[in-house]
Protein backbone atom coordinates (compact mmCIF):
# COMPACT_ATOMS: atom_id res chain seq x y z
CA UNK A 1 0.00 0.00 0.00
CA UNK A 2 1.47 3.41 -0.81
CA UNK A 3 1.97 5.85 1.95
CA UNK A 4 1.61 9.66 1.89
CA UNK A 5 3.60 11.85 4.46
CA UNK A 6 2.39 15.34 5.41
CA UNK A 7 4.35 17.96 7.70
CA UNK A 8 1.64 19.37 9.14
CA UNK A 9 1.48 23.35 9.89
CA UNK A 10 3.07 24.72 6.74
CA UNK A 11 1.12 28.09 5.58
CA UNK A 12 -1.17 27.56 2.76
CA UNK A 13 -1.64 29.65 -0.29
CA UNK A 14 -2.46 30.20 -3.97
CA UNK A 15 -4.25 28.74 -6.77
CA UNK A 16 -5.68 24.84 -7.68
CA UNK A 17 -7.23 24.23 -11.39
CA UNK A 18 -9.61 21.66 -10.92
CA UNK A 19 -9.51 18.74 -13.12
CA UNK A 20 -12.80 16.54 -14.80
CA UNK A 21 -15.12 15.38 -12.89
CA UNK A 22 -14.33 11.44 -11.78
CA UNK A 23 -17.94 10.88 -11.72
CA UNK A 24 -18.66 11.86 -15.07
CA UNK A 25 -15.43 10.14 -16.70
CA UNK A 26 -16.50 6.65 -15.25
CA UNK A 27 -19.91 7.10 -16.91
CA UNK A 28 -18.72 8.79 -20.10
CA UNK A 29 -16.36 6.15 -20.95
CA UNK A 30 -18.65 3.40 -21.26
CA UNK A 31 -21.34 5.76 -22.75
CA UNK A 32 -18.85 6.12 -25.45
CA UNK A 33 -19.33 2.85 -26.62
CA UNK A 34 -22.70 3.02 -27.62
CA UNK A 35 -21.51 5.32 -30.85
CA UNK A 36 -21.15 3.90 -33.87
CA UNK A 37 -17.65 5.42 -34.51
CA UNK A 38 -14.83 7.25 -32.20
CA UNK A 39 -16.36 9.27 -29.84
CA UNK A 40 -13.10 12.10 -28.11
CA UNK A 41 -13.48 12.74 -24.55
CA UNK A 42 -11.62 15.74 -23.37
CA UNK A 43 -10.68 16.94 -19.81
CA UNK A 44 -10.31 13.33 -19.07
CA UNK A 45 -8.51 13.32 -15.38
CA UNK A 46 -5.61 11.57 -14.93
CA UNK A 47 -7.12 8.99 -11.98
CA UNK A 48 -6.30 5.33 -11.60
CA UNK A 49 -10.45 4.93 -11.72
CA UNK A 50 -10.37 5.86 -15.36
CA UNK A 51 -6.91 4.07 -15.83
CA UNK A 52 -9.48 0.71 -14.58
CA UNK A 53 -11.62 1.61 -17.32
CA UNK A 54 -9.59 2.00 -20.33
CA UNK A 55 -8.46 -1.24 -19.33
CA UNK A 56 -11.28 -3.06 -19.09
CA UNK A 57 -12.14 -1.51 -22.63
CA UNK A 58 -9.19 -2.92 -23.91
CA UNK A 59 -10.00 -6.19 -22.49
CA UNK A 60 -12.79 -6.06 -24.50
CA UNK A 61 -11.30 -5.27 -27.87
CA UNK A 62 -12.56 -1.42 -27.89
CA UNK A 63 -10.05 0.72 -29.35
CA UNK A 64 -8.67 3.19 -27.03
CA UNK A 65 -6.26 6.26 -28.34
CA UNK A 66 -5.44 7.91 -24.66
CA UNK A 67 -3.79 11.29 -24.86
CA UNK A 68 -2.53 13.83 -21.86
CA UNK A 69 -6.13 14.63 -20.95
CA UNK A 70 -8.31 13.14 -23.62
CA UNK A 71 -9.26 9.98 -24.98
CA UNK A 72 -10.51 8.02 -28.27
CA UNK A 73 -12.97 5.42 -27.89
CA UNK A 74 -13.91 3.44 -31.01
CA UNK A 75 -16.26 0.34 -29.80
CA UNK A 76 -17.40 -0.86 -33.26
CA UNK A 77 -14.60 -3.57 -32.73
CA UNK A 78 -15.58 -4.68 -29.56
CA UNK A 79 -15.31 -8.33 -29.83
CA UNK A 80 -16.93 -9.59 -26.38
CA UNK A 81 -19.77 -8.28 -24.16
CA UNK A 82 -18.45 -10.63 -21.24
CA UNK A 83 -15.97 -9.20 -18.69
CA UNK A 84 -13.41 -10.72 -16.49
CA UNK A 85 -13.70 -10.61 -13.48
CA UNK A 86 -10.38 -8.73 -12.17
CA UNK A 87 -10.39 -5.34 -12.64
CA UNK A 88 -14.41 -5.12 -12.59
CA UNK A 89 -13.84 -6.22 -9.05
CA UNK A 90 -11.62 -2.84 -8.60
CA UNK A 91 -14.01 -0.30 -10.17
CA UNK A 92 -17.70 -0.15 -8.49
CA UNK A 93 -18.51 2.00 -11.29
CA UNK A 94 -17.79 -0.30 -13.52
CA UNK A 95 -21.52 -1.38 -13.34
CA UNK A 96 -22.13 1.07 -16.22
CA UNK A 97 -21.24 -1.03 -18.81
CA UNK A 98 -24.55 -3.23 -17.87
CA UNK A 99 -26.21 -0.48 -19.40
CA UNK A 100 -23.94 0.73 -22.25
CA UNK A 101 -23.70 -3.12 -23.72
CA UNK A 102 -27.04 -3.70 -22.96
CA UNK A 103 -28.17 -0.47 -24.98
CA UNK A 104 -25.61 -1.36 -28.00
CA UNK A 105 -25.37 -5.12 -28.13
CA UNK A 106 -28.51 -6.57 -26.30
CA UNK A 107 -27.02 -8.24 -23.86
CA UNK A 108 -23.68 -8.24 -21.39
CA UNK A 109 -22.45 -10.65 -18.56
CA UNK A 110 -20.33 -9.12 -15.67
CA UNK A 111 -18.70 -10.00 -12.81
CA UNK A 112 -20.54 -7.90 -9.67
CA UNK A 113 -19.17 -4.75 -8.96
CA UNK A 114 -16.12 -4.24 -5.99
CA UNK A 115 -14.69 -0.73 -5.52
CA UNK A 116 -14.45 1.03 -2.14
CA UNK A 117 -15.67 0.57 1.08
CA UNK A 118 -18.54 2.07 1.91
CA UNK A 119 -20.82 -0.63 3.16
CA UNK A 120 -23.24 -2.60 1.78
CA UNK A 121 -24.05 -1.07 -1.96
CA UNK A 122 -26.82 -2.33 -3.55
CA UNK A 123 -27.94 -2.43 -7.34
CA UNK A 124 -31.31 -2.76 -6.95
CA UNK A 125 -32.63 0.08 -8.37
CA UNK A 126 -30.33 -0.67 -11.49
CA UNK A 127 -31.65 -4.02 -12.48
CA UNK A 128 -35.57 -2.89 -11.75
CA UNK A 129 -34.82 -0.34 -14.45
CA UNK A 130 -32.95 -2.84 -16.86
CA UNK A 131 -36.01 -5.31 -16.60
CA UNK A 132 -38.50 -2.19 -16.94
CA UNK A 133 -37.11 -2.05 -20.49
CA UNK A 134 -37.70 -5.68 -20.92
CA UNK A 135 -33.78 -7.60 -20.04
CA UNK A 136 -33.80 -10.96 -18.44
CA UNK A 137 -31.87 -10.86 -15.07
CA UNK A 138 -30.07 -14.22 -14.08
CA UNK A 139 -27.41 -14.63 -11.20
CA UNK A 140 -25.08 -17.39 -12.21
CA UNK A 141 -22.32 -18.13 -9.44
CA UNK A 142 -21.58 -13.84 -8.70
CA UNK A 143 -22.09 -13.28 -12.57
CA UNK A 144 -24.98 -11.11 -13.70
CA UNK A 145 -26.19 -12.02 -17.31
CA UNK A 146 -28.15 -9.60 -19.00
CA UNK A 147 -30.09 -9.78 -22.26
CA UNK A 148 -32.80 -8.57 -23.94
CA UNK A 149 -33.80 -8.98 -27.95
CA UNK A 150 -35.52 -5.67 -27.94
CA UNK A 151 -35.08 -3.10 -25.31
CA UNK A 152 -38.12 -1.14 -25.09
CA UNK A 153 -39.36 2.03 -23.27
CA UNK A 154 -40.50 1.99 -19.98
CA UNK A 155 -42.20 4.50 -17.68
CA UNK A 156 -39.51 3.72 -14.51
CA UNK A 157 -39.92 5.66 -11.05
CA UNK A 158 -37.29 5.04 -8.62
CA UNK A 159 -37.60 4.00 -5.23
CA UNK A 160 -34.73 6.11 -3.93
CA UNK A 161 -32.56 8.89 -5.63
CA UNK A 162 -29.61 7.14 -7.49
CA UNK A 163 -26.83 8.28 -9.59
CA UNK A 164 -25.88 5.14 -10.65
CA UNK A 165 -29.05 3.91 -11.26
CA UNK A 166 -30.76 7.20 -13.07
CA UNK A 167 -27.53 7.01 -15.47
CA UNK A 168 -27.34 3.12 -15.92
CA UNK A 169 -30.83 3.45 -17.25
CA UNK A 170 -30.63 6.42 -19.44
CA UNK A 171 -27.27 4.48 -21.56
CA UNK A 172 -29.76 1.25 -22.32
CA UNK A 173 -33.09 3.70 -22.89
CA UNK A 174 -30.61 5.48 -25.13
CA UNK A 175 -31.08 3.10 -28.07
CA UNK A 176 -34.08 1.46 -26.73
CA UNK A 177 -37.46 1.45 -28.64
CA UNK A 178 -40.12 4.29 -27.97
CA UNK A 179 -39.74 6.53 -24.85
CA UNK A 180 -38.79 6.16 -21.46
CA UNK A 181 -39.26 8.39 -18.65
CA UNK A 182 -37.63 7.86 -15.67
CA UNK A 183 -39.24 9.57 -12.72
CA UNK A 184 -37.65 10.61 -9.12
CA UNK A 185 -34.56 10.32 -11.10
CA UNK A 186 -30.96 11.98 -9.57
CA UNK A 187 -30.50 15.28 -10.64
CA UNK A 188 -26.66 15.22 -10.44
CA UNK A 189 -24.27 17.30 -12.78
CA UNK A 190 -22.43 14.25 -13.59
CA UNK A 191 -26.28 13.23 -15.05
CA UNK A 192 -26.26 15.81 -17.05
CA UNK A 193 -22.90 15.29 -18.24
CA UNK A 194 -23.56 11.74 -19.49
CA UNK A 195 -27.00 13.29 -21.25
CA UNK A 196 -25.26 16.13 -23.18
CA UNK A 197 -22.76 13.67 -24.38
CA UNK A 198 -25.59 11.30 -25.51
CA UNK A 199 -27.54 13.61 -27.08
CA UNK A 200 -24.30 15.17 -29.13
CA UNK A 201 -24.49 11.36 -30.30
CA UNK A 202 -27.61 11.56 -31.70
CA UNK A 203 -30.13 10.97 -28.81
CA UNK A 204 -32.92 12.51 -27.63
CA UNK A 205 -32.74 13.00 -23.65
CA UNK A 206 -34.59 16.35 -22.35
CA UNK A 207 -34.88 16.93 -18.63
CA UNK A 208 -31.46 15.93 -16.84
CA UNK A 209 -30.59 17.64 -13.71
CA UNK A 210 -34.57 17.41 -12.85
CA UNK A 211 -36.32 14.47 -10.96
CA UNK A 212 -37.96 13.29 -14.59
CA UNK A 213 -36.17 12.52 -17.86
CA UNK A 214 -37.49 11.56 -20.80
CA UNK A 215 -35.06 9.31 -23.22
CA UNK A 216 -36.61 8.74 -26.62
CA UNK A 217 -34.68 5.54 -27.95
CA UNK A 218 -32.86 6.13 -31.52
CA UNK A 219 -31.45 3.32 -34.10
CA UNK A 220 -28.21 5.07 -34.33
CA UNK A 221 -25.60 7.08 -32.55
CA UNK A 222 -22.64 9.25 -33.69
CA UNK A 223 -19.21 9.61 -32.74
CA UNK A 224 -18.52 13.15 -31.31
CA UNK A 225 -16.81 15.41 -29.05
CA UNK A 226 -17.14 16.18 -25.44
CA UNK A 227 -15.43 17.74 -22.45
CA UNK A 228 -16.05 16.60 -19.10
CA UNK A 229 -17.04 19.28 -16.83
CA UNK A 230 -14.77 20.11 -13.56
CA UNK A 231 -15.11 17.70 -10.63
CA UNK A 232 -17.16 19.53 -8.40
CA UNK A 233 -16.08 17.37 -5.70
CA UNK A 234 -12.28 17.82 -6.20
CA UNK A 235 -12.96 21.37 -5.71
CA UNK A 236 -15.57 20.76 -2.61
CA UNK A 237 -12.84 19.46 -1.11
CA UNK A 238 -9.86 22.03 -1.51
CA UNK A 239 -12.63 24.49 -0.59
CA UNK A 240 -13.03 22.72 3.00
CA UNK A 241 -9.43 22.66 3.16
CA UNK A 242 -8.69 26.31 3.00
CA UNK A 243 -11.23 26.97 5.43
CA UNK A 244 -9.62 24.26 7.64
CA UNK A 245 -6.20 25.90 6.99
CA UNK A 246 -7.13 29.52 7.61
CA UNK A 247 -5.78 29.67 4.04
CA UNK A 248 -6.70 32.18 1.05
CA UNK A 249 -7.08 30.01 -2.01
CA UNK A 250 -8.63 30.33 -5.77
CA UNK A 251 -10.32 27.58 -6.69
CA UNK A 252 -10.05 27.64 -10.44
CA UNK A 253 -11.65 25.86 -13.39
CA UNK A 254 -14.99 25.25 -11.42
CA UNK A 255 -18.91 25.94 -12.27
CA UNK A 256 -19.50 27.94 -8.71
CA UNK A 257 -23.46 26.79 -9.32
CA UNK A 258 -22.53 22.96 -8.90
CA UNK A 259 -20.81 24.32 -5.31
CA UNK A 260 -23.93 26.09 -3.54
CA UNK A 261 -24.50 24.15 -0.60
CA UNK A 262 -20.72 24.12 -0.12
CA UNK A 263 -20.06 27.64 -0.28
CA UNK A 264 -23.29 27.99 1.75
CA UNK A 265 -21.82 25.39 4.81
CA UNK A 266 -18.50 27.81 4.81
CA UNK A 267 -19.82 30.84 4.82
CA UNK A 268 -22.12 29.61 7.61
CA UNK A 269 -19.17 28.61 9.64
CA UNK A 270 -17.35 31.60 9.21
CA UNK A 271 -15.69 31.31 6.11
CA UNK A 272 -15.22 34.09 3.47
CA UNK A 273 -16.00 32.38 0.32
CA UNK A 274 -16.22 34.66 -3.17
CA UNK A 275 -17.40 33.27 -6.14
CA UNK A 276 -15.84 33.92 -9.69
CA UNK A 277 -16.87 33.03 -13.40
CA UNK A 278 -15.23 29.91 -13.50
CA UNK A 279 -13.71 29.75 -10.29
CA UNK A 280 -14.26 30.23 -6.11
CA UNK A 281 -11.95 31.82 -3.50
CA UNK A 282 -12.12 31.05 0.09
CA UNK A 283 -10.23 32.59 2.78
CA UNK A 284 -10.64 30.74 5.58
CA UNK A 285 -10.60 32.38 9.13
CA UNK A 286 -9.27 30.87 12.65
CA UNK A 287 -12.42 31.91 14.51
CA UNK A 288 -15.85 29.44 13.44
CA UNK A 289 -18.99 29.01 14.69
CA UNK A 290 -20.65 25.21 15.29
CA UNK A 291 -22.85 24.02 12.85
CA UNK A 292 -25.49 21.11 11.67
CA UNK A 293 -24.47 19.33 8.19
CA UNK A 294 -26.93 16.96 6.76
CA UNK A 295 -25.99 15.03 3.25
CA UNK A 296 -28.53 14.59 0.98
CA UNK A 297 -28.91 14.38 -3.25
CA UNK A 298 -27.90 16.72 -5.24
CA UNK A 299 -28.32 20.06 -4.75
CA UNK A 300 -28.10 19.50 -1.04
CA UNK A 301 -24.62 18.96 0.90
CA UNK A 302 -22.98 15.90 -0.93
CA UNK A 303 -22.04 12.72 1.29
CA UNK A 304 -18.49 12.53 -0.44
CA UNK A 305 -17.83 15.83 1.49
CA UNK A 306 -18.88 14.59 4.66
CA UNK A 307 -16.03 13.22 5.71
CA UNK A 308 -13.52 16.37 4.64
CA UNK A 309 -16.40 18.20 6.11
CA UNK A 310 -15.83 16.74 9.66
CA UNK A 311 -12.23 17.55 9.75
CA UNK A 312 -12.72 21.00 9.02
CA UNK A 313 -15.49 20.86 11.83
CA UNK A 314 -12.84 19.39 14.67
CA UNK A 315 -10.94 22.67 14.66
CA UNK A 316 -14.45 24.63 15.35
CA UNK A 317 -14.78 25.64 18.87
CA UNK A 318 -18.29 23.95 20.15
CA UNK A 319 -20.47 21.30 19.05
CA UNK A 320 -21.26 20.59 15.45
CA UNK A 321 -23.26 17.27 13.99
CA UNK A 322 -22.63 15.99 10.81
CA UNK A 323 -25.21 13.54 9.50
CA UNK A 324 -25.36 10.80 6.51
CA UNK A 325 -28.87 10.97 4.96
CA UNK A 326 -26.88 8.97 1.92
CA UNK A 327 -24.59 5.94 3.74
CA UNK A 328 -25.11 4.86 7.11
CA UNK A 329 -21.58 3.62 7.04
CA UNK A 330 -19.25 6.57 5.96
CA UNK A 331 -17.18 7.18 8.86
CA UNK A 332 -14.10 4.84 8.78
CA UNK A 333 -12.63 8.27 8.59
CA UNK A 334 -13.45 9.02 12.47
CA UNK A 335 -11.62 6.23 14.17
CA UNK A 336 -8.48 7.85 12.14
CA UNK A 337 -9.02 10.97 13.21
CA UNK A 338 -9.62 10.50 17.09
CA UNK A 339 -5.55 9.11 16.23
CA UNK A 340 -4.83 12.28 15.61
CA UNK A 341 -6.42 14.02 18.50
CA UNK A 342 -10.24 14.97 16.99
CA UNK A 343 -13.35 14.74 19.61
CA UNK A 344 -15.67 12.49 17.67
CA UNK A 345 -18.31 10.62 18.53
CA UNK A 346 -20.70 8.74 15.83
CA UNK A 347 -24.35 7.75 16.15
CA UNK A 348 -25.95 6.11 14.01
CA UNK A 349 -25.86 8.15 10.95
CA UNK A 350 -24.71 10.95 12.82
CA UNK A 351 -21.33 11.86 13.78
CA UNK A 352 -21.12 14.35 16.87
CA UNK A 353 -18.05 16.63 16.73
CA UNK A 354 -16.40 18.50 19.83
CA UNK A 355 -14.50 21.04 17.84
CA UNK A 356 -11.36 22.96 19.29
CA UNK A 357 -9.19 19.98 19.55
CA UNK A 358 -5.61 20.98 17.81
CA UNK A 359 -4.71 17.78 15.73
CA UNK A 360 -1.16 15.98 15.63
CA UNK A 361 0.49 13.83 13.50
CA UNK A 362 0.14 10.16 13.38
CA UNK A 363 -0.06 7.03 11.23
CA UNK A 364 -3.07 6.80 9.95
CA UNK A 365 -5.09 4.76 6.82
CA UNK A 366 -7.38 5.63 4.49
CA UNK A 367 -10.16 3.43 3.74
CA UNK A 368 -11.69 5.16 0.75
CA UNK A 369 -11.18 7.93 -1.63
CA UNK A 370 -12.98 10.31 1.07
CA UNK A 371 -12.04 9.40 3.92
CA UNK A 372 -8.55 9.79 2.70
CA UNK A 373 -8.87 13.22 1.53
CA UNK A 374 -10.26 14.23 5.06
CA UNK A 375 -6.85 12.64 6.64
CA UNK A 376 -5.05 14.78 4.15
CA UNK A 377 -6.53 17.71 5.82
CA UNK A 378 -6.26 17.10 9.17
CA UNK A 379 -2.11 16.24 8.15
CA UNK A 380 -1.90 19.99 7.02
CA UNK A 381 -3.59 21.33 9.46
CA UNK A 382 -1.83 19.39 12.75
CA UNK A 383 1.53 19.39 14.37
CA UNK A 384 4.03 17.30 13.47
CA UNK A 385 4.70 14.88 10.45
CA UNK A 386 1.58 12.50 9.26
CA UNK A 387 1.79 9.25 7.36
CA UNK A 388 -1.31 8.12 5.52
CA UNK A 389 -1.16 4.67 4.54
CA UNK A 390 -3.04 3.85 1.53
CA UNK A 391 -2.80 6.42 -0.67
CA UNK A 392 -3.91 5.04 -4.03
CA UNK A 393 -7.37 4.91 -2.24
CA UNK A 394 -7.27 8.38 -2.15
CA UNK A 395 -5.70 8.88 -5.87
CA UNK A 396 -8.72 7.32 -7.34
CA UNK A 397 -10.39 10.59 -7.12
CA UNK A 398 -7.90 12.82 -6.89
CA UNK A 399 -5.43 14.09 -10.00
CA UNK A 400 -1.84 15.31 -9.32
CA UNK A 401 -2.83 15.13 -5.60
CA UNK A 402 0.79 15.72 -4.63
CA UNK A 403 1.96 18.55 -7.18
CA UNK A 404 -1.72 20.74 -6.34
CA UNK A 405 -0.84 20.49 -2.40
CA UNK A 406 2.87 21.26 -3.12
CA UNK A 407 1.75 24.68 -4.90
CA UNK A 408 -0.40 25.50 -2.34
CA UNK A 409 3.07 25.35 -0.23
CA UNK A 410 2.10 22.10 1.69
CA UNK A 411 4.99 19.71 2.82
CA UNK A 412 3.62 16.39 1.01
CA UNK A 413 5.49 13.82 -0.08
CA UNK A 414 4.95 9.99 -1.18
CA UNK A 415 7.16 7.06 -0.46
CA UNK A 416 9.97 6.76 -2.99
CA UNK A 417 8.68 4.19 -5.85
CA UNK A 418 5.41 4.53 -5.39
CA UNK A 419 3.19 4.17 -8.42
CA UNK A 420 2.81 7.96 -8.38
CA UNK A 421 -0.49 9.48 -10.49
CA UNK A 422 -1.77 7.57 -13.37
CA UNK A 423 1.73 8.49 -15.53
CA UNK A 424 0.36 9.28 -19.19
CA UNK A 425 -0.28 6.68 -21.37
CA UNK A 426 -0.02 6.10 -25.51
CA UNK A 427 -2.46 3.25 -26.37
CA UNK A 428 -3.19 1.65 -29.68
CA UNK A 429 -5.58 -1.46 -29.38
CA UNK A 430 -3.58 -2.46 -26.51
CA UNK A 431 -0.32 -2.11 -27.33
CA UNK A 432 1.16 0.49 -24.79
CA UNK A 433 3.93 2.58 -26.34
CA UNK A 434 6.54 4.75 -24.46
CA UNK A 435 5.00 7.58 -22.86
C1 LIG B 1 -22.46 7.81 -6.87
O1 LIG B 1 -22.45 6.49 -6.36
C2 LIG B 1 -21.04 8.32 -6.71
N1 LIG B 1 -20.13 7.48 -7.48
C3 LIG B 1 -20.63 8.31 -5.24
O2 LIG B 1 -19.35 8.92 -5.16
C4 LIG B 1 -21.61 9.15 -4.45
O3 LIG B 1 -21.28 9.06 -3.07
C5 LIG B 1 -23.05 8.64 -4.68
O4 LIG B 1 -23.34 8.64 -6.08
C6 LIG B 1 -24.08 9.52 -3.99
O5 LIG B 1 -23.98 10.83 -4.46
C7 LIG B 1 -20.07 7.66 -8.81
O6 LIG B 1 -20.75 8.50 -9.37
C8 LIG B 1 -19.10 6.78 -9.55
P1 LIG B 1 -26.28 6.12 -5.52
P2 LIG B 1 -23.73 5.53 -6.64
O7 LIG B 1 -26.81 5.07 -6.42
O8 LIG B 1 -24.33 5.88 -7.94
C9 LIG B 1 -28.68 3.35 -2.49
C10 LIG B 1 -17.11 9.12 -4.62
O9 LIG B 1 -16.66 9.36 -3.50
N2 LIG B 1 -28.91 2.48 -3.66
O10 LIG B 1 -26.67 7.55 -5.77
O11 LIG B 1 -23.30 4.15 -6.37
C11 LIG B 1 -27.20 3.40 -2.09
O12 LIG B 1 -26.89 2.34 -1.22
C12 LIG B 1 -18.23 8.12 -4.75
O13 LIG B 1 -16.76 9.69 -5.70
C13 LIG B 1 -29.77 1.40 -3.54
O14 LIG B 1 -30.33 1.14 -2.48
O15 LIG B 1 -24.69 6.02 -5.47
C14 LIG B 1 -27.09 4.76 -1.40
O16 LIG B 1 -27.53 4.63 -0.06
C15 LIG B 1 -18.47 7.35 -3.46
N3 LIG B 1 -29.98 0.59 -4.63
C16 LIG B 1 -28.12 5.63 -2.18
O17 LIG B 1 -28.97 4.71 -2.85
C17 LIG B 1 -29.38 0.84 -5.84
O18 LIG B 1 -29.63 0.08 -6.81
C18 LIG B 1 -27.48 6.53 -3.22
O19 LIG B 1 -26.64 5.72 -4.01
C19 LIG B 1 -28.52 1.95 -5.95
C20 LIG B 1 -28.30 2.76 -4.85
Amino acid sequence: MGKLYIEGGKPLAGKIEISGAKNSAVALIPAALLADGPVVIENLPRIQDVEIYTEILRDMGAELLWEDDWIEIDGRSLRTTTMPNGRVKKLRASYYLWGALLGKCGEVSVGLPGGCDLGPRPVDLHIKGFQALGARVENKNGMLSLKAERLRGARIYLDLVSVGATINIMLAAARAEGVTVIENAAREPEIVDVATLLNNMGANIKGAGTDVIRIEGTDRLRGCRHTIIPDRIEAGSYMILAAAAGADIVIENVIPKHLESVSAKLREIGAEVSEGDDSIHVIGRTKYRPVDVKTAPYPGFPTDLQQPMTTLLTQVKGSSIITDNIYASRFRHVDELRRMGAAIKVEGRSALIDGGAKLVGAKVVATDLRAGFALVIAGLISNGVSEIDGVQHIERGYENLVGKLQGLGASVWKEAGEASNVTRRKTINGTQLDA
